[in-house]
């Protein structure tokens, strides 16, 4: 594969501009960050009485469970940011893909530091995303049960539908059946919902003198049956590890309990991170030709500022090789192969808006993967697909339409990182979360929504202007919707926004892209080659 040939400058005006934006946006996520991990807004006492009760912080639980010197991949760590006034960090549940014994496992961990573990909207959320990462990627999955089951005062959010807690059980039954061990440490007060989880899983081991496990706590059990009760008594880890049998091992500590746990895994029979099942083609690694850090330097301060595709992944992939596919056609999608980590990948990366020669170019090249079997990566920063009469003549809904039926259909691993604009249809044929990419990243500068704040704005305003409530409306009021709208879209398209809600898997550095990609690619590697689909119909 031949070396992209840069063209920027890194002594520019520009350059440096853009370095200095881009540097302010990675610190800000590290602080964000950092906010969540120190434990969000007045948790103190809380953490207080965690630790007095010799209970360890969520994040050393699983330090202690991986292997050293494993890469942790932390999921969805600002779920929930700006919501329930910051009291919730994380949604109080932590969930990421780590190495025990050189397996890689996805551990879901509560921290009951944080509303006594139980579950917000957004940690039921969390949670069930963390578990269809482990089902599609063929990872066993690692409970670390501390969590006081649904959040109560949001009940109808966090119990009834598809999703919430009655879908996370139906998964972990389903993860176990497809051979993905599913194995739990009981470390608190595990009632009602929080219960089902260990009861669920196929080997549990409990604490001793901190993990329970009850259907009913003892306030519920003195209110039905008059029975007074101690919570040991009634759910503990001799209890249940000696007389009913829901847990199979005791622990006297949670470092015994972590000991026997990276014991059980050894023994769960299942590939190794570097035991790749071999349909991935895959050579010896080697870092890209231009420094990733320059990454801050090209993409733009300013989002009106489009920046080369080309560029980026000349500081993501293997030896910054690409072999380019129909470089001189459709150029504003650029198209082709190259390696990360050693990895063959296709990568399909915007450069401007969609136009129809560019959705047919990514229509082919995403059919040549699926046949060829190279997992494909989305690098999506656009506007979205062509408009105007021209684009209209030109078929660009029935090729937009390909290029999304391609992607929908692709049954190879796909993988998205937003770069920059994430806008209107655009953001579904580079594989949006509609289109279940296995992992959906984004870098701080993106933005998502079906249109940016200053089209939105317009839209609106005209369509009131032409409406039926048109006579009835000043032209203050027209400027009051204005301002509306567009402030409603800024705040909406904030990556910030988006990485709360969990529409992606997570905010990352720019220069961070490429081993998680490696990761995620390694993991790809270990499973078996995916299944075609029966082909698709293209409205030709
Ligand atoms: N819903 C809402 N809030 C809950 C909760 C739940 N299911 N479980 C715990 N909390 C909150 C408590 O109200 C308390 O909030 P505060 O800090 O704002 O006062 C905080 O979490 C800590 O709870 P606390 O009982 O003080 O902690 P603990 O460590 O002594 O006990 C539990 C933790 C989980 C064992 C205990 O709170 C409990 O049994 N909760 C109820 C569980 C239940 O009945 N769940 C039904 C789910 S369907």
């Amino acid at each position: 594969m031949r070396r992209i040939e840069s063209r920027i400058d890194t002594g520019s005006s520009q350059f440096a501009t853009n370095t200095s934006a881009n540097v302010e946006l990675a610190a800000t996520l590290r602080e964000r960050q950092q906010f969540v991990i120190d434990g969000g807004r007045g948790r103190a006492r809380s953490i207080e009485r965690h630790l007095a009760r010799n209970k360890v912080m969520v994040r050393d639980r699983i330090d202690m469970v991986i292997d050293d010197g494993s890469p942790f991949l932390e999921l969805s760590m600002l779920a929930a940011w700006g919501l329930h006034d910051d009291e919730v960090p994380g949604a109080g549940i932590v969930t990421g893909i780590g190495l025990v014994h050189g397996r890689p496992y996805v551990l879901i961990a509560n921290d009951a530091t944080v509303k006594g573990g139980s579950l917000v909207p957004m940690s039921i959320k969390k949670h069930v995303r963390a578990q269809d990462i482990a089902a599609e990627n063929g990872l066993g999955v690692i409970y670390l049960v501390d969590s006081g089951g649904a959040f109560l005062p949001l009940q109808d959010e966090v119990f009834p539908d598809k999703d919430h807690f009655g879908g996370s059980f139906y998964r972990q039954a389903r993860l176990s059946a497809a051979g993905l061990p599913q194995m739990s440490v009981v470390l608190g007060g595990c009632t009602a919902g929080g219960a089902y989880v260990p009861a669920l899983s196929d080997e549990v081991i409990m604490v001793n003198g901190t993990g329970r496990i009850f259907l009913g706590g003892p306030p519920i059990v003195k209110a039905a049956l008059g029975e007074i009760i101690e919570p040991d008594d009634l759910g503990g880890a001799e209890v249940h590890t000696r007389i009913s049998g829901v847990s199979d091992y005791i622990a006297d500590s949670e470092t015994e309990a972590y000991g026997r746990l990276r014991e059980l895994c050894e023994a769960t029979n299942q590939r190794r991170i570097d035991d790749p099942a071999g349909w991935l083609d895959h050579i010896d690694p080697e870092p890209p030709a231009f420094d990733p850090s320059e990454l801050y330097g090209i993409i733009s301060a300013d989002d009106r500022i489009p920046f080369d595709a080309t560029e980026i992944i000349a500081r993501l992939v293997d030896g910054s090789r690409f072999s380019e596919f129909k470089p001189e056609w459709g150029e504003t999608i650029v198209c082709g192969f190259a390696r990360i980590w050693g990895h063959l990948v296709g990568i399909v990366a915007n450069n401007g808006i969609i136009f129809s020669e560019a959705a047919l170019k990514a229509t082919h090249f995403i059919e040549l993967c699926e046949q060829r079997r190279v997992p494909l990566l989305f690098l999506q920063n656009t506007s979205g697909y062509m408009v105007g009469s021209d684009a209209e003549r030109g078929g660009i809904a029935k090729n937009g339409a390909k290029m999304v039926a391609a992607v929908a259909n692709a049954t190879v691993p796909k993988y998205t990182v937003l770069t920059g604009g994430a806008y209107g249809a655009g953001n579904y044929g580079m594989c949006g979360r509609g289109f279940n990419p296995r992992f959906l990243f984004a870098w701080p500068n993106s933005r998502i929504a079906t249109m940016s704040a200053e089209t939105a704005q317009t839209v609106l305003v005209d369509i009131r202007r032409g409406g039926l409530k048109a006579d009835e409306t000043s032209d203050e009021q027209l400027d009051a919707i204005a301002r509306e709208v567009r402030e409603q879209y800024e705040t909406q398209s904030d990556p910030y926004y988006a990485t709360s809600r969990i529409w992606d898997d997570g905010l990352i550095d720019p220069v961070d892209t490429r081993d998680v990609l490696g990761l995620c690619l390694a993991l790809a590697a270990r499973q078996d080659e995916p299944a075609p689909g029966p082909g698709i119909v293209y409205r030709m």
